[in-house]
């Protein structure tokens, strides 16, 4: 169980929990905001919407970096003892995650750049637009961010079964992420 003064742990849970929740969102919102009308004089309902996901994927890719930073700590603090095969898939697909997430807001923010459309992080940072409008490439960017995202759904249901597992098993394992 987590101890309250484990700042260390309490954060580590915070991070995934915010993490799984706005990826979760990204997928659901996704479906809905790509069923709004293209933007045209008249309609301008995609923008927040579109300038709302990108946000919140260029965040969780900053959330990942202080995940990996955090983990590595944790590696250091232990004993190099030998991990077992069924960690070594763990920490196999815990990886893919982290890979796939940065795969998902590199490939969408490049689709965004060739797209034309500039990103402003939080409405705030003008980011830099990489590349001028093209659209073969924000084609093929596109393409990379949908499967990226499918592959990383993928990753996703593998962790929940193993969280499932793993629950059933009742070891100490689930209550790392739980308070
Ligand atoms: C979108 C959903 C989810 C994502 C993206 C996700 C991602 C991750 C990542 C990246 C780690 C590694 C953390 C680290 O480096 O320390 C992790 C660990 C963990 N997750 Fe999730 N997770 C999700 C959902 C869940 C759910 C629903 C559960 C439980 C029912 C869960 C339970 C755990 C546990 C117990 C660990 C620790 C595993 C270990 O230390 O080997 N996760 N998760
Ligand atoms: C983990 C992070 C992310 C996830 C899970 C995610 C998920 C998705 C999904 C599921 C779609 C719908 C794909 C389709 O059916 O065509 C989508 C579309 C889109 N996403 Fe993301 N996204 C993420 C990060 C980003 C980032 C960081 C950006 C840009 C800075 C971005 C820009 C876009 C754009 C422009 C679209 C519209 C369709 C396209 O051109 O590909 N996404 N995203």
């Amino acid at each position: 169980m987590v101890k309250p003064s484990n700042s260390h742990a309490i954060l580590q849970m915070v991070l995934h929990w915010t993490l799984a929740a706005a990826i979760l969102f990204l997928f659901v919102s996704s479906w809905w905001m790509l069923s709004l009308p293209l933007p045209s004089d008249d309609h301008t309902y995609r923008v927040v919407p579109f300038q709302l996901h990108k946000n919140i994927g260029i965040t969780l890719l900053l959330i990942i970096l202080v995940m990996i930073c955090l983990r590595w700590v944790r590696r250091l603090q232990q004993n190099a003892a030998a991990r077992s095969a069924l960690q070594t898939l763990a920490d196999i697909d815990q990886w893919l995650i982290y890979a796939l997430v940065a795969a998902c807001c590199s490939s969408g923010y490049l689709s965004s750049s060739y797209s034309g459309w500039n990103t402003e992080f939080w409405w705030l940072i003008q980011l830099p637009a990489w590349a001028r409008e093209n659209d073969g490439l924000n084609i093929l960017f596109s393409d990379l961010h949908q499967w990226s995202c499918w592959l990383l759904l993928l990753a996703i249901v593998l962790h929940i079964a193993a969280a499932i597992y793993h629950g059933l098993r009742d070891d100490a394992l689930l209550p790392k992420m739980f308070p």
